[in-house]
């Protein structure tokens, strides 16, 4: 079976107060710093620590080969107004004929509870449908990570079920050193419909007007 499409277009996706775009040398700084944060450490892959080696590499090689090889795409989420990175969207594990794949998310820690995940999640969401004609994307979130799960509600996804100890989570014991703990995975996911309105809900809660476009 031949598939229509094989690989994201270079893009960018603006929202009333985010720019999502490809990572910039620029970036590498931002990066280092957001993904050290015990958070991303705790509910990530990420390589910890984190070194500025990493960070390079991620902006220069890794996040651009997700597109290139037609993984997915990788968006650095920055601020409108003060151009700064506060985060991170990565479209993974596309399959082109099903037209899914699954969404993750990092916020950088200064920039948390603004609501920038739900708006950059929900303007990828809403180009990943309307633009690339995807039927269905998927979210994964440890059992435990409270805030990733506000975050997949607000935007409209519904629960699926439990993946019983399909995670690994790096807590700290009473020494502070890390230690892998398994968890359960809540598997959610979105379809084009769920998505309607959304968008005003969460523009409105926020106190700023809802709009994205993408080019
Ligand atoms: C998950 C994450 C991206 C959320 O970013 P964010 O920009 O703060 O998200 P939003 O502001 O859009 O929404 C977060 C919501 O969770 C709530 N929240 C945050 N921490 C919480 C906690 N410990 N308990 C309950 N609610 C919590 C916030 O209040 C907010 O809800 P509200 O808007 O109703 O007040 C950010 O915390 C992060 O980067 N975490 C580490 C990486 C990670 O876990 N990624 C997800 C992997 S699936």
């Amino acid at each position: 079976m031949t598939t229509a499409n094989s690989m994201f277009p270079d893009i960018s996706i603006s929202t009333e107060r985010l720019v999502l775009r490809p990572f910039e040398e620029a970036d590498i700084d931002g990066l280092t710093e957001m993904m050290n944060d015990e958070h991303v450490v705790a509910w990530t892959t990420a390589p910890h620590p984190y070194t500025e080696a990493d960070a390079r590499a991620w902006v220069t090689r890794l996040a651009p080969a997700e597109r290139t090889e037609g993984r997915g795409i990788v968006f650095a989420v920055t601020e409108f107004l003060t151009q700064r990175l506060v985060g991170m969207v990565h479209l993974q594990h596309t399959d082109w004929r099903v037209r899914s794949c699954e969404i993750a998310y990092v916020v950088a820690p200064w920039a948390r509870g603004e609501g920038y995940a739900s708006e950059a999640a929900l303007a990828v969401t809403q180009w990943l449908f309307r633009d690339q004609g995807f039927e269905r994307l998927e979210l994964r979130t440890a059992a435990d990570n409270v805030a990733s799960q506000q975050v997949a509600q607000k935007v409209g996804c519904i629960s699926e079920g439990i993946l019983r100890g399909a995670c690994i989570a790096r807590t700290r014991d009473e020494n502070g050193a890390l230690s892998d703990t398994r968890t359960d995975l809540i598997v959610w996911s979105l379809l084009p419909e769920d998505v309607d309105g959304i968008a005003d809900q969460l523009a409105e809660a926020a106190g700023y007007t809802a709009f994205s476009e993408w080019n």
